[in-house]
C-alpha cells in the first residue's frame, strides 16, 4: 500500500480553481503528500466579483479550518441570501435602465436559498399551486413562501449585529482576493510549493501517462497526479491527453461576456443582500454587490449581438461611458471535457468544464470536483473505477445543472427579440424534459423536506438532490410556468390544506418582524469589515 501512494501532486495554474486545490489537498492529504502549484507570471485582472452558494463554508472553508470571519474580511465578502431575477417575463419597459439600483419593479422573482417551510410532509409549494390555480392567491410564489423577499426590498442583512443569522445565505467576494488568500494559506501555513514559471511541455510515458512538466526557465516538475486548473486553454487535459471538450452550445447560446467593476454608495443606497441577474436583449447581466463597488458583467450570445452592441447596451443601463470605462471582454466556451479524469490528470474549474454564472456554480464546480477527487482518491494504479465513478458525478452535476439553466431560457415568457426566441428552439435533454413533466404533473422534483436533503450540513445528500423541489418552484413558478394541476393527493387532505393556512400566515408575520428588527446589510459587512 504504501510503496504505491501518491506522494507528489503538481497543480498547474494559481488561479481561484489553482489555489482552492492546493489547499482543500494539502488539508486532505496531509504533509505525507507535496503539492507544488505552478503559477504564470500575473496577468492582470479586473476584480468583477463572484457569487457563491452556502455550502462553500462548511465543504470548503470550514474543512480547511478557516472562521467565516477571517475569510470574509481577507476577501471583501459580503452576503447572498439568493438570486433576484429581473426582467425575466417583461423586457421592463427600460425600467432597469431607468433604476438599476432601484425597488418597486415590477417584473422580478427571487430564487432563495434554505429550505421551504413544511406541512403535512410536504412543502409549501404544494400548498401555494393548489390556491394559485384555483385562483385563491395573488400574491407570488417567493413573497408567500419565504420569508426573505420584502428583506431584499429594503436591503436589510442574514445577520443580526450580535451575530444572530435567521436565513440561510452564502457569499459575494472578488475571486482574486480568493486566490490570493488561499495561496498565502497553502504555501506558508500547509508547505505547498509556490512556483511561478510558464508551462512549455509534458513528458508523456508509454502508458499516456504525464510523468513530469517542463517551463520557459528550463525547469522540470515531476509527480504522481496532475491537477489542471490551466483554465480554458485546459493545457493538459485537452491539449497533452486529447481529451475531447463536449461543446454543449446547442443547448445554451451565450458564449460572451462583458464586465466590469461600478463604485457605489453603500450609504445612499444600501448593499442588496442577493446576487441580480437582469434579462437584456441578447442574454441577461449579473450584478454583485461588494462593499463601496459592484461587479458587473453582460452574458451575451455572439450570434445575436456583436461586442459593440453587447457594451453599448450594457454602458447605457449603468450610466457608463464605454470610451473611457476599464471593460473585460471574455470569449468562453460552454460544455465539459468527455471525462473529467484521465490517467493521472484531473481538470478542476475552467479547464473541466464551464456554464455561464446564471445560478452561480463556477466555485461550486471547483470544491464539488475536489470533494469528490479526495472521495475517490487513487492510488499510482489509478483504478479505473475510481476514475469512471468520479467521472459519473462530474458528468451528473454539470449535465444537470446544464439543464436547469437552459430552462431558465426556455421558460422565460420572453419573446421579444431574436435571441429570446431562439431560445425556445433548442432542444431539452430527454432526463430534463421527464424532470419538467413531473413538475407540470404536480409532483415534486426531489422531494426534501428534511435535513437530509437540499441541507447544507450534508454534502453527500445536498450533492444528489442538487436542483430540488425548492429550486424548481422558485425559477419556474418566478417565470409564470406552473404545474398544470395541484399535486393529486392534496384532493383527499382538505383538512391539511385548510390548516396550510396558519403556515402562510406564519411567514407573513415573520417577514413583519424581520423588516421591523434587522440592520440593513450595509450596517453589517461595515461592522464586519471594521470600515
Ligand atoms: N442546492 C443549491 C441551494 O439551494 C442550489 C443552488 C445553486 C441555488 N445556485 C443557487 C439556490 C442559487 C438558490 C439560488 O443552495
Amino acid at each position: 500500500m504504501t510503496g504505491n501512494q501518491i506522494r507528489n501532486i503538481v497543480v498547474l495554474g494559481g488561479g481561484t480553481a489553482g489555489w482552492m486545490s492546493a489547499s482543500y489537498l494539502g488539508k486532505a492529504l496531509g504533509p505525507a503528500v507535496n503539492i507544488t502549484v505552478l503559477e504564470a507570471p500575473a496577468i492582470p485582472k479586473i476584480g468583477v466579483g463572484e457569487a457563491t452558494i452556502p455550502n462553500l463554508h462548511k465543504v470548503f472553508f470550514d474543512f480547511l479550518g478557516l472562521s467565516e470571519e477571517e475569510w470574509m474580511r481577507e476577501c471583501n465578502a459580503s452576503f447572498k441570501m439568493g438570486i433576484r431575477f429581473i426582467n425575466w417575463r417583461t423586457p421592463g419597459a427600460g425600467e432597469a435602465t431607468a433604476r438599476p439600483h432601484g425597488e418597486g419593479r415590477k417584473d422580478h422573482f427571487d430564487h432563495l436559498f434554505g429550505l421551504l417551510p413544511e406541512h403535512g410532509n410536504l412543502p409549501l409549494s404544494h400548498y401555494w399551486v393548489n390556491k394559485k390555480l384555483a385562483g385563491e392567491t395573488d400574491e407570488p410564489f417567493d413573497y408567500a413562501c419565504y420569508r426573505q423577499p420584502p428583506v431584499f426590498d429594503r436591503n436589510l442583512s442574514p445577520r443580526y449585529l450580535d451575530g444572530t443569522r435567521w436565513a440561510s445565505y452564502a457569499w459575494h467576494f472578488d475571486a482574486n482576493l480568493v486566490a490570493d488568500f488561499l495561496r498565502r494559506f497553502a504555501t506558508e501555513k500547509q508547505g505547498a510549493v509556490h512556483i511561478q514559471d510558464t508551462f512549455t511541455e509534458a513528458e508523456v510515458d508509454h502508458g499516456g501517462y504525464i510523468t513530469a512538466i517542463r517551463t520557459e526557465t528550463g525547469r522540470r516538475l515531476e509527480a504522481d497526479l496532475f491537477v489542471d486548473c490551466s483554465g480554458f486553454r485546459s493545457l493538459l487535459i485537452n491539449q497533452v491527453m486529447k481529451e475531447p471538450f463536449l461543446d454543449m452550445s446547442d443547448h445554451l447560446l451565450n458564449d460572451r461576456a462583458v464586465a466590469t467593476a461600478v463604485p457605489h454608495d453603500d450609504e445612499a443606497n444600501g448593499v442588496e443582500p442577493y446576487t441580480s441577474a437582469i434579462a437584456m436583449s441578447s442574454g441577461w447581466t449579473w450584478k454583485i454587490p461588494m462593499l463601496g463597488r459592484f461587479g458587473t458583467g453582460y452574458v451575451y450570445s455572439s450570434r445575436f449581438a456583436s461586442q459593440d452592441e453587447a457594451t453599448e447596451e450594457f454602458c447605457r443601463m449603468w450610466g457608463l461611458d464605454p470610451e473611457t470605462q476599464k471593460l473585460n471582454h471574455v470569449k468562453f466556451r460552454v460544455g465539459r471535457n468527455r471525462r473529467a479524469w484521465v490517467k493521472n490528470v484531473v481538470g478542476i474549474g475552467l479547464s473541466s468544464c464551464f456554464l455561464e454564472p446564471l445560478e452561480s456554480t463556477g466555485i461550486y464546480f471547483v470544491y464539488a470536483a475536489l470533494y469528490q477527487l479526495v472521495k475517490h482518491f487513487p492510488d499510482k494504479n489509478f483504478e479505473p473505477i475510481l476514475l469512471d465513478q468520479f467521472n459519473r458525478e462530474i458528468e451528473t452535476m454539470f449535465d444537470d445543472t446544464r439543464d436547469f439553466i437552459q430552462g431558465h431560457f426556455s421558460f422565460a415568457p420572453r419573446d421579444d427579440t431574436p435571441f429570446w426566441r431562439a431560445c425556445k428552439e433548442l432542444e431539452l435533454a430527454s432526463d430534463f424534459r421527464e424532470k419538467v413533466a413531473m413538475y407540470k404533473a404536480g409532483l415534486a422534483v426531489n422531494m426534501p423536506v428534511t435535513d437530509e436533503g437540499n441541507y447544507y450540513g450534508n454534502f453527500e445528500a445536498e450533492f444528489r438532490n442538487f436542483w430540488s423541489n425548492a429550486n424548481y418552484y422558485c425559477v419556474f413558478s418566478g417565470l409564470d410556468f406552473l404545474p398544470e394541476h395541484p399535486l393529486p393527493a392534496l384532493g383527499f387532505r382538505q383538512e391539511t390544506v385548510e390548516s396550510a393556512e396558519a403556515v402562510f400566515a406564519r411567514v407573513k408575520k415573520e417577514q413583519e418582524e424581520l423588516v421591523r428588527t434587522l440592520p440593513s446589510t450595509y450596517e453589517y459587512l461595515r461592522q464586519l469589515h471594521g470600515r
